[in-house]
């Protein structure tokens, strides 16, 4: 089905072309009306159109109206102000199309019928450290939008470009040959959390001793040239770091395919003679650069890309474009997403610009950086643990289940432990993205547990709790909602009902939306308002005590499809609805 919003921005739009042949582009600009007093959707495309025909807008507006043939759908149309046209949905086309997706998994949203390969580049932390809480957003934004163009019927690559590669690496196995060579001679012994505190030990070293850096920065170019026994420790800290990953991607129920840096490293060289030999890189100051449109230094220099550095070492914009030329030539994408913080924002700009110069990217393919703020602590400084470590993403996720248990034994003493453990685990992990996925995500938020965990506003407990309410009252009726017959006639007897099913049906829009601006909280912000919706509705009408059978049965299913597009909803987002809590 067509959202809604398609469906009449098509009709106004063949109205123009009628109305004003000379003007049949013009975008019909519809939009969701703000206040439900104007009705439901306003078509606002004749003040734009008064203008470029050099007519009066209300007058433009009334051609629009006089041509418009959507009796079908919208009730008489009214011109307001400067020539706003307010349209009203009709309740037996609200009730029809709530009819049609009614037994629909997909709540009437149709699979791209040609499907485009999206590579999803997520989570991608830079290994040899345990994750801590900077890795949650990459970990599970991507994942959100791994999902999304899942459902949207795209064909989905999820790549995990892992740092596995360079300087820290380099520092590492530096740091453990001086200090810790019994380890070196059994890698294997080497656990993540040895590797943690072994590579913050190395970086102080690097930072305050030049000798040490210069060994570090050997070690990378023995690492890179394959030099065997560094080969091999660098392996067993990966397989460490790995271990300890993929145990937190379990829990987060999070998959990826694992292409890391060091994929790459053959590669580079290729890329950086291609890029030489078309002139786009050039030496200067003995470092290959590339120099690009509209990147400057902050006096105004041009700010140069630098590919290679003056001593042969490739890095991380390096590592990118053989990756981008890679994805678009190998993978065969038609669309890159990225996910990182914001402070990358030049860099994947920079990248971007140089695979267009190289001719690789092109204006068919789509690309997106999304990049997210920082995640502060509950006072609004750095997040930190009270001995000023960085705070651990598993220790968080612990104390995320814990208080989550708290919270379900005081309310559900009287549920089985095993239940309450599991509603607790999807609670805990729930409140955690849901507050990380509710916000404009390039801003910082603060980490607040009591304010992700509470019962009530836009978080993940209250929206869980609100499917869990919907399921059972199907279950205090003794009706299981999947019995519910497939021509079941929707009633739209008052405001309320109305409500809720305009709601409803607004989800493919914002499925769009999502699709288009892959921004979470678009979905967050609908699936509360959805909540709430359903509320006023179910505090005004009796469901089980409807007056009538047809009634009941209606609200019945209502109640159905609202559970259904919260439990969609929640999923994409990565989070597991339970049926009673
Ligand atoms: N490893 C990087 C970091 O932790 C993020 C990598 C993002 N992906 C990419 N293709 N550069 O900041």
């Amino acid at each position: 089905m067509k959202p809604i919003i398609e469906q009449i921005a098509d009709h106004v739009r063949a109205a123009i072309a009628k109305a004003v042949p000379e003007a049949a582009d013009a975008d019909p600009v519809v939009k969701s009306a703000q206040d439900e007093k104007f009705g439901d959707y306003q078509a606002n495309a004749a003040m734009g159109l008064g203008k470029r025909l050099k007519k009066q807008p209300r007058q433009v507006a009334q051609m629009i109206v006089d041509n418009l043939d959507a009796a079908q759908l919208v009730q008489t149309p009214e011109i307001a102000g400067p020539g706003f046209i307010n349209l009203r949905l009709k309740d037996e086309f609200l009730a029809s199309s709530l009819e049609a997706i009614q037994t629909d998994p997909r709540l009437g949203v149709a699979p791209a019928t040609a499907p485009l390969r999206v590579v999803v580049d997520f989570p991608s932390p830079n290994m040899a450290k345990e994750l801590h809480v900077g890795h949650m957003p990459p970990t599970i934004i991507g994942e959100t939008i791994a999902r999304t163009l899942e459902f949207a019927g795209q064909n989905v690559l999820r790549i995990n470009h892992t740092g596995d590669w360079g300087t820290q690496f380099g520092m590492l196995i530096q740091y453990l040959r001086e200090t810790q060579p019994q380890a070196l001679a059994n890698p294997d012994s080497v656990r993540v959390a040895d590797l943690d505190s072994f590579y913050k030990q190395a970086k102080m070293k690097f930072d305050a001793d030049p000798a040490f850096a210069d060994a570090a920065r050997r070690a990378v170019v023995d690492l890179q040239q394959g030099e065997p026994a560094t080969r091999t420790v660098w392996k067993s800290f990966l397989h460490a770091s790995r271990q300890h990953a993929d145990e937190i991607y379990a829990r987060l129920g999070v998959t990826s395919t694992e292409r890391g840096e060091s994929f790459y490293n053959d590669q580079l060289p290729e890329v950086v003679k291609e890029l030489k030999d078309s002139g786009l890189a050039v030496i200067d100051q003995g470092a290959v650069c590339v120099f690009l449109d509209g990147f400057v230094g902050r006096e105004g220099q041009p700010q140069p890309m630098i590919i290679q550095k003056s001593g042969g070492a490739y890095n991380y914009d390096t590592t990118d474009l053989a990756t981008i030329k890679y994805r678009l030539t190998q993978d065969k994408a038609d669309w890159l997403v990225y996910t990182t913080d914001v402070r990358q924002r030049q860099h994947f700009e920079m990248i971007f610009a140089a695979a267009r110069k190289a001719g690789w990217l092109t204006d068919k393919i789509r690309v997106d950086w999304v990049g997210f703020g920082m995640i502060l602590g509950p006072d609004g400084g750095p997040f930190k643990t009270k001995s000023g470590e960085t705070v651990k993403l598993k220790n968080l996720l612990d104390e995320a289940e814990a208080r989550a248990q708290k919270v379900v034994d005081e309310n559900s003493a009287e549920f089985p432990e095993a239940e309450r453990k599991q509603i607790a685990r999807a609670v805990g992990i729930g409140a955690f993205r849901y507050a990380d996925l509710s916000h404009n995500l390039a801003s910082d938020y603060r980490f607040e547990w009591d304010k992700m965990l509470s019962l009530e506003g836009n978080t993940a407990p209250y929206m869980m709790y609100a499917y869990a309410r919907i399921r059972s009252i199907g279950r205090k009726g003794g009706i299981d909602y999947a019995t519910l017959p497939a021509d079941t006639k929707i009633l739209l007897t008052n405001e309320f009902e109305r409500r809720l099913a305009k709601k409803i049906l607004q989800f493919g829009e914002v499925f769009q939306v999502l699709v288009k601006d892959l921004a979470p909280n678009i979905l967050t912000s609908y699936l509360f308002e959805t909540a709430q919706t359903f509320s006023g509705f179910y505090r005004e009408c009796p469901v089980l005590q409807a007056d009538s059978p047809e009634l009941k049965i209606s609200r019945l299913r209502l109640c159905d499809i609202t559970a259904r597009t919260i439990k969609l909803g929640l999923h994409l987002l990565g989070i597991e609805t339970v049926e009673r809590m």
